[in-house]
């Protein structure tokens, strides 16, 4: 607790352009729930690094995934937005952690597996302990909530279970977080193959909305949206194209399946996509314009950028600091 309010912490990698999934699973519950909560969004520059980077694109990417956060709704003033590369507790933690986790739940995670199977030159020990960090990244604020997808439930858990072990031989050093998934959203499928996950890193870009592509281009990647050949639109197993595009409108105009199936009953795939296409244009339109105007002032975002990289160092200097004493480590003379 900060005050009177749980903490929230969530965070995106700074890899690739945003996308539809990365807004509707995870940063549009962010907003929702920021008032409630005492807030830490990172971006999370570190674990982009366990896939080469270019230094100048990566700098300018991880800049905008920030302005990005505050585009979207989330006011630096009131929430910690912040990049986690600053905040020199996160690595610090993440090695005092990799020691209490174990190589077998490592190699358990899926994505450990699928991004070795994609980047088999590159198998590197960060990809490995990826999941470590990130658990850092959690507790280290005392985070009692963190909103993601659901392909992010698995490096939960095992931040839960990293945790707990640590509290039963410590005592209550960090809280015990609890995922958020949101009700819709949670899994957007690519466009193109829409038995995959929508991915900021898929090589076909008709596979993804990414949030800055302009009103034609959106409308024009649903039109081309994979779907099946019958034409009734209904949320069924062995539709996933069309269950797909259903997730897609009730996320974005907050009806229900049953809803959507009502109102394209006897209409055609045409008329449905064209109709998702025009309800991700109009909640995009907002972020888009406010982008623009931040992208303008650079020193707004720099002022935030600082105080808030301060305030990250503060919260999580005092876990960081429990920790080491715990463990045994010896005190600093002052
Ligand atoms: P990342 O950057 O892959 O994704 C950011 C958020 O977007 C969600 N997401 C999706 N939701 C629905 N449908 C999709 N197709 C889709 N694709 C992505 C993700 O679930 C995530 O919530 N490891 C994290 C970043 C991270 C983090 C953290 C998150 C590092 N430390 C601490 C929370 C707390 C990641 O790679 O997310």
């Amino acid at each position: 607790m900060i005050g009177d309010k749980k903490i929230l912490y969530s965070g995106m990698q700074a890899t690739g352009n945003l996308t539809l999934g990365n807004y509707l699973g995870a940063l549009k519950n962010w907003i929702t729930l920021s008032d409630e909560y005492e807030c830490f969004y990172g971006v999370m520059d570190l674990h982009s690094l366990t896939v080469r980077q270019n230094p100048a694109e990566f700098r300018k990417r991880a800049r905008m995934l920030y302005t990005l956060y505050v585009a979207a709704g989330l006011d630096p003033e009131k929430n910690c937005v912040y990049f986690q590369s600053h905040v020199s507790s996160h690595a610090e933690l993440g090695w005092l952690l990799n020691c209490f986790t174990y190589m077998g739940e490592l190699s358990r995670m899926t994505q450990f597996k699928d991004k070795s199977a994609k980047h088999a030159d590159n198998i590197n020990a960060g990809l490995f302990t990826y999941p470590v960090l990130m658990a850092a990244d959690i507790l280290l604020y005392q985070a009692d909530v963190v909103p993601v997808g659901a392909d992010q439930m698995q490096h939960l858990e095992i931040t839960r279970d990293i945790a707990t072990r640590f509290n039963n031989i410590y005592g209550d050093v960090f809280t015990i977080p609890e995922a958020y998934i949101g009700k819709s959203g949670a899994r957007i499928m690519s466009l193109q193959e829409p038995t995959k996950k929508m991915s900021k890193s898929d090589e076909n870009v008709n596979a993804s909305i990414y949030l800055l592509d302009d009103p034609d281009t959106i409308i024009r990647k649903f039109k081309r949206a994979v779907t099946d050949s019958d034409n009734e639109i209904r949320y069924s197993e062995d539709k996933p194209g069309i269950r797909n595009l259903i997730d897609i409108y009730g996320a974005t105009t907050g009806k229900s399946k049953e809803e959507i199936e009502k109102e394209f009953d006897g209409k055609g795939y045409g008329e449905f996509k064209l109709a998702v296409g025009e309800s991700v244009v109009d909640i995009l339109k907002p972020l888009q314009e406010r982008m623009k105007e931040l992208e303008a002032d650079k020193s707004y975002i720099d002022s935030v950028i600082k105080a808030n990289d301060e305030k990250a160092q503060y919260f999580s200097m005092k876990t960081l600091r429990k920790v080491q004493k715990k463990l045994g480590l010896t005190e600093r003379i002052r």
